[in-house]
């Protein structure tokens, strides 16, 4: 039996790679920590299976990187932990360097000071900001980098410190460069999640407006779910080499946010421009989206699209498993069904089915 090593096990792809791993008869091994509030919501559900397992460490703290990786012996480490807020890092950049560069550092070391280096294969999880500002539409593996933020220059370090390993000490460490990746359980302050969250909270009469910064932003968006496979096809590939994870499509901001209303129940016209564009109801002519200079950052990445090829060839990995309708559709589905819970437990008596049935919910 395997045993598999993921930081960052709490988090949207911890908790996808997890049960992945599972499926697969692996022994898997998280790493968490300690807060004071008790948040594992994503993994509640793996708890107390036989071949799930957790631990206390922080990638700020070497000790605990070195206790959990010579207690585990792990065969493969996923490298998940970050802080992964782009926005997040303008504010607190040395955090993010300490946890997003130096910490890749420290769980490279950890595996050389418990004598793994030829043994266990290590995973990073690198990214597509490092394309930034960018210098070539579509991106690749030999598109150069231009990091735009003070996470993508932490991230930049991770990326050319496990090349530095892979080919100073000969380990199997490799980076797969992931665009962005959603889900039903993708953090609420990252855009789409915003998004589905509240247009399923406006339809249902929760909430009155959403206000959101550079709705021109094009992303390539993939479903995490489809992503966490590629992880794991990167470390069973028969030389370490860093991937390029991406769809090969191209939406808007605005666009996401067009048809996740769409499948809310609303229709969405976008009229207006820079600060002043409002998305307005088209059945009522209500503005619902506006723009705040709020969310608007000092440097930001605008142009991301990821030309998959690479992991399409050599590890037979199908790029369009999911589309993004699919994905758009998904998340609202579950956010309505969220939103559509909360309200009904605020109606004393009222059970779900009976709440569905009196269509309040569109
Ligand atoms: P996420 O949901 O924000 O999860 C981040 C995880 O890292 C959480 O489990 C968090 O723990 C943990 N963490 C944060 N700081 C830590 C520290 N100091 N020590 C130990 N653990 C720490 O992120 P995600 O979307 O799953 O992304 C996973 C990884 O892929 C990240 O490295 C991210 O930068 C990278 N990435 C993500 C995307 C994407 O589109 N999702 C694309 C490219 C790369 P808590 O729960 O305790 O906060
Ligand atoms: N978060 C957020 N909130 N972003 C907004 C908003 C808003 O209200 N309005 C517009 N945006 C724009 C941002 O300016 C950015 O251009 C784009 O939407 C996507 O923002 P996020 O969803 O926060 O994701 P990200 O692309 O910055 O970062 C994510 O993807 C990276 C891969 O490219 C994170 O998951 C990173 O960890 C990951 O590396």
């Amino acid at each position: 039996m395997k045993k598999a090593l993921i930081t960052g096990v709490t988090g949207q792809d911890g908790s996808y790679l997890s049960e992945f791993l599972l499926e697969k008869g692996y022994d898997v091994h998280g790493t968490i920590r300690r807060s004071s509030v008790d948040f594992r919501e994503r993994i509640a559900h793996l708890e107390g299976r036989e071949r799930f397992h957790l631990h206390y460490a922080d990638l700020s703290d070497s000790m605990s990187l070195v206790k959990v990786v010579s207690e585990v012996k792990p065969d493969e480490i996923y490298n998940l932990a970050a802080q992964s807020h782009v926005q997040v890092s303008f504010d607190v950049p040395e955090f993010t360097a300490d946890v997003d560069a130096t910490g890749v550092l420290r769980v490279l070391e950890a595996v050389r000071v418990c004598g793994l280096e030829k043994s266990c294969r290590v995973y990073q999880a690198s990214t597509s900001e490092l394309y930034g500002k960018v210098e070539e539409v579509p991106q690749s593996e030999t598109t150069p980098f231009h990091p735009y933020s003070p996470y993508a220059v932490a991230k930049q370090y991770g990326f050319w410190i496990t090349k530095e390993y892979r080919e100073a000490y000969g380990m199997f460490c490799c980076s797969g460069i992931l665009f962005n990746h959603e889900s039903e359980r993708r953090g609420e302050t990252f855009v789409t999640r915003k998004i589905t969250l509240a247009a399923a909270r406006i339809a249902q009469g929760k909430q009155d407006k959403l206000y959101l910064g550079n709705l021109s932003s094009l992303r390539d968006w993939g479903y995490a779910k489809d992503y966490v496979e590629c992880m794991w096809l990167i470390l069973q590939h028969d030389k370490p080499e860093d991937f390029v994870i991406a769809t090969g499509v191209q939406h808007s901001v605005r666009e996401f946010c067009q048809l996740a209303f769409h499948y809310a129940g609303i229709e969405l016209e976008f009229q207006g421009e820079g600060l002043e564009e409002k998305g307005i109801d088209k059945a009522t002519g209500k503005v619902l989206v506006e723009v705040s200079e709020d969310f608007y950052r000092p440097t930001d990445v605008v142009n991301l699209w990821g030309d998959p090829s690479k992991a399409k060839k050599e590890l037979g990995w199908n790029p369009t498993k999911t589309s993004f309708d699919e994905l758009v559709r998904l998340m609202v589905d579950s956010d309505m069904k969220k939103v559509a819970v909360e309200r009904a437990e605020e109606h004393i008596g009222m059970n779900l089915e009976e709440y569905l049935e009196k269509g309040v919910v569109k």
